[in-house]
């Protein structure tokens, strides 16, 4: 795990101005947040810097605004969130440098919190231009990024500004760094990793990475069916990506070599619509699937035998569902392997680690978001971080 510094490391700031990347893209529903959860993240951070003294200057973007402004993306639409998570009020300060946000710092008192403007108005930002990070960096002390779920991204305020603050990882940015390198980084072995999702267009290098790392590949969602029809299968009406059923092979045979072994169901959920609890729906040997059907989940068999593979894991780390979860019954596998992950992980005996959009929604379906050791809110940045890449936010806070 690359080493970094932290808020540990920070000495007497009292007074001093803290420029303290977030991630504030919040998804909203009728003008306000629908969930806080990345503000609750970040709260530890915010908070321990405002309780010794600091001038806390938060730094966010909000959405893609290409570089203009625009009153709905402004980050002014999300302090009243913030303020609720955090129980503070906060002052907007509509810039991100220049005499608006010096000024703005002269009024501040200690302890006092700030929230900048959204960092991507401005075209210096995504270009990571280093005048633009420069003009930022001149009005803080030092830096603190307590953003993962923005690291993949090389921007001004999560890279370029390294270079002219002393920086350190926030709370969230530590603990997130740390239950990774758990997971995949330095593993307990033998490691599980469930890949599920609509499409294996979106994750071979996941694939691609996870083959040479795990030893028990887990395969589900639309993507088993194209792993499938390169075993031959007729998967019916199924999702399925036939141009690619060619690298599913080759990512088997990388498998086979590498000692991985691939699971993919052997009994499914199949049904001729896709709708909630179809007349249609019936559970079948993979070989038995009609023209007119549909794979929709794994079957209950296959899902009782992962429950063993998992048994048998020290590590898991968790990326998509294993069926159309959103829908019932097609939500029985993805529940019933995470009841088992989380009672593993209770009983001391597995280290489990899931993220992206879709697995944080299914482990809170199932109930279990609490007794899985860590759940990543990160949705690019996870499977950035699954691929094997180095996250240009994370290097750049490497001491
Ligand atoms: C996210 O919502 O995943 C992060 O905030 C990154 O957003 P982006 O994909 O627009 O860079």
């Amino acid at each position: 795990m690359p080493t970094f510094k932290t808020l540990d490391d920070l000495g007497d700031i009292t007074g001093k101005v803290a420029l303290v990347r977030v991630d504030l893209n919040l998804p909203m529903k009728d003008g306000s947040a629908s969930d806080v959860t990345r503000v609750e993240a970040v709260k530890p951070t915010i908070l321990e810097l405002s309780e010794k003294g600091a001038k806390v200057l938060l730094l966010a973007h909000f959405g893609r605004p290409g570089g203009k402004r625009s009153s709905v993306l402004s980050t002014s639409m999300v302090v009243g969130d913030v303020e609720g998570v955090l129980g503070k009020e906060l002052m907007f300060i509509p810039e991100v440098s220049g005499p608006v946000v010096e000024q703005s710092i002269g009024i501040l008192r200690n302890g006092d919190i700030g929230v900048l403007d959204n960092t991507r108005f401005w075209p210096g930002e995504t270009d990571n231009d280093p005048d633009f990070a420069k003009a930022i960096a001149a009005h803080g002390d030092f830096y603190v990024n307590d953003a993962f779920s923005a690291a993949h991204r090389a921007h001004a305020t999560t890279e370029g500004i390294t270079h002219f603050l002393p920086s350190y990882a926030g709370r969230a940015m530590e603990r997130e760094l740390k239950a990774l390198d758990s997971a995949l980084g330095n593993p307990e072995a033998p490691v599980a990793a469930v890949v599920g999702g609509a499409k294996v267009s979106t994750k071979l290098d996941v694939l691609k990475n996870l083959v040479g790392r795990v030893q028990h590949l887990i395969i589900g969602g639309g993507m088993a069916n194209t792993f499938l029809a390169a075993r031959g299968v007729d998967v019916g009406k199924s999702l399925c990506e036939h141009d690619l059923t060619d690298t599913a092979s080759a990512i088997m045979d990388e498998a086979d070599h590498a000692g991985c072994t691939v699971h993919l169901p052997y009994d499914v959920v199949v049904a001729k619509e896709f709708a909630a609890n179809p007349p249609s729906v019936r559970t079948c040997n993979v070989h038995e699937v009609a023209a007119d059907e549909m794979i929709l989940d794994v079957g209950p068999q296959a899902t009782e035998a992962l429950g063993d593979v998992l048994k048998t894991c020290r590590t898991l780390v968790w990326n998509g569902p294993l069926g159309a979860f959103e829908i019932e019954p097609f939500d029985a596998a993805t529940v019933a392997l995470a009841k088992t992950a989380a009672a593993l992980t209770q009983d001391g005996s597995l280290v489990s680690v899931a993220g992206g959009g879709d697995t944080v929604a299914a482990l809170a379906h199932a109930g279990v978001t609490e007794d899985v050791t860590y759940v990543s809110t990160a949705g690019g940045a996870f499977l950035e971080w699954m691929e094997g890449k180095e996250l240009p936010g994370v290097k750049a806070l490497s001491a």
